[in-house]
């Protein structure tokens, strides 16, 4: 049951020529789906031929299959994870139970909410993504930001097929909704904020690729220890694709960072100004997208206290990150954990029960993720010699959500009078100029191994190939 057919409409792994109904409703659904990708997906890309990855199993040597493909027939499908002989229920209030292979009515409503929210941002990022083919920095990346977005469209397949296949009508008119939804729309957004976001230049995807797909693998992580099988296997494997897009946002600022060093070297210098006239992002630049787009990604994680978090994790429905490794009793009724809350003008802990606290544990965990990333940035400025370094800010900087919302805090932590904090906010994340900047250097270079000015080269190319390989072949 795990090569997958790609004889059939639908490539899957699932059986689906066994469930007439089922495949008919998706079969009906396909076509919206196409249309909606001919509409929303890669700008004037249809034509092009890409070498792309696509899985031909779900077994650890099927999923990297590599071949030149025009997107719109790429074969979008269904492939959950093996199933696990004996599954068993590993935290809540339902621990040791048998895992359900289908939805349990009292948790209906819960298990749709949350396929919802997260099939609904697959579609949002390819729409968000749908106009960097044209200032692609080379062909190695525009193959990459395919990759993704072909991917992400393969993940929105993953939520639709368990919202068909296990919520009935009500499932099936979500699925519709899903295609009509629109990223940034005033009257039909997407349904979380950083979603809404633009990605207009190629350090924004970058940024987007590094913290907020990495977002989606906590989100996942979480969801992949979830009690209701088909959600665990279905998010097990779209980790596997997850992978390769945080690996395209740290490898992508990594060459940015790079090329800047050199130059910064080149021309001794460290005044953006001198920089950005060579022609390259100033580091200062570098940080305030960094600053802008870790702080909207943490809010994606919620508020700090949530008792839908305590809900999801009692009812069974969504774990911790790496849940079943930890130590302690999967239950949590007796557990705490610190979050921050605003005391006389300051931000001070304060321990609450770790049930309702899960969203902040499962941030934190995003945290320390994100912290070894900047840290590997930092390493590799360090052996250019040149001696500035990028950070973190602070995780209650610029945020909407939670406690942390009614206060202004600066990057390094410091809570400040709104005007005060108004006042700084250039120096802090990227201003119209910044952004002016950055889409004045995005030009289309797509000749086979050349590279913008602005970015270094990568050390290797794609399955094997060299660096100048045709990985688009324009139609
Ligand atoms: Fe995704
Ligand atoms: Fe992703």
């Amino acid at each position: 049951m795990t090569s997958i057919d790609y004889a059939t409409r639908i490539p899957n792994n699932v059986d689906l020529a066994g469930d007439r109904t089922l495949q008919r409703a998706l079969e009906q659904w396909q076509p919206n789906f196409v249309d909606w990708w001919r509409d929303m997906g890669p700008d004037g890309s249809h034509n092009f031929d890409v070498y792309l990855r696509t899985a031909t199993s779900v077994e650890s040597d099927g999923w990297a299959h590599f071949d030149y493909v025009k997107m719109p027939d790429y074969r979008w499908g269904i492939f959950l994870a093996p199933v696990a002989a004996e599954r068993r229920i590993h935290f809540g209030d339902h621990l040791g139970e048998d895992a359900w292979q289908e939805v349990p009515g009292e948790h209906r409503a819960n298990l749709r909410r949350i396929i919802v929210t997260q099939g609904d941002t697959e579609p949002a990022s390819v729409e968000q993504q749908r106009h960097l083919g044209l200032t692609a920095p080379s062909m190695y990346d525009l193959r990459n930001l395919f990759q993704i977005n072909v991917e992400e469209g393969r993940h929105l397949w993953a939520m639709v097929y368990l919202l068909h296949r296990h919520f009935g009508r009500d499932g099936r008119e979500e699925a519709e909704a899903l295609l009509q939804r629109r990223s940034g729309d005033a009257d039909n957004p997407r349904i979380l904020g950083a979603f809404n976001e633009r990605t207009p230049d190629w350090l924004a995807f970058f940024m987007f690729t590094h913290f907020t797909d990495r977002d989606g693998k906590f989100q996942l992580k979480a969801l992949a220890e979830s009690g209701f099988d088909p959600l665990a296997r279905t998010t097990r494997f779209m980790l596997t694709e997850e992978a390769h897009h945080m690996f395209v946002g740290d490898a992508g600022l990594s060459r940015v960072i790079q090329r800047t060093c050199e130059v910064m070297n080149e021309l001794r210098t460290e005044d953006p100004a001198r920089l950005r006239a060579a022609g390259v992002i100033d580091l200062p630049t570098v940080q305030r997208y960094l600053n802008f787009h870790y702080s909207v990604t943490l809010d994606l994680f919620g508020a700090d206290e949530s008792s839908n978090a305590a809900t999801f994790y009692a009812s069974g429905l969504k774990g911790r990150f790496d849940e079943a490794k930890r130590e302690g009793d999967h239950r949590l009724h007796s557990e705490t954990y610190e979050i921050l809350e605003v005391k006389d003008g300051r931000l001070a802990p304060r321990r609450v029960p770790m049930l309702n606290a899960l969203n902040e544990v499962l941030r934190d965990d995003f945290v320390r993720d994100s912290l070894s990333g900047v840290e590997r940035w930092n390493r590799r400025v360090e052996k250019t010699g040149v001696t500035a370094r990028l950070m973190l800010p602070h995780k209650a900087f610029n945020r909407r959500i939670g406690t942390l919302a009614s206060v202004s805090v600066s990057p390094e932590g410091e809570v400040l009078a709104r005007e005060k904090w108004e006042a700084r906010a250039h120096e802090w994340l990227p201003s119209d100029a910044d952004r002016a900047f950055v889409a004045s250097l995005m030009g289309r270079v797509v000749e086979p191994g050349r590279f913008a000015g602005w970015i270094a080269p990568p050390a290797t190319g794609i399955d094997g190939h060299p660096i100048d390989f045709e990985y688009v072949r324009f139609g």
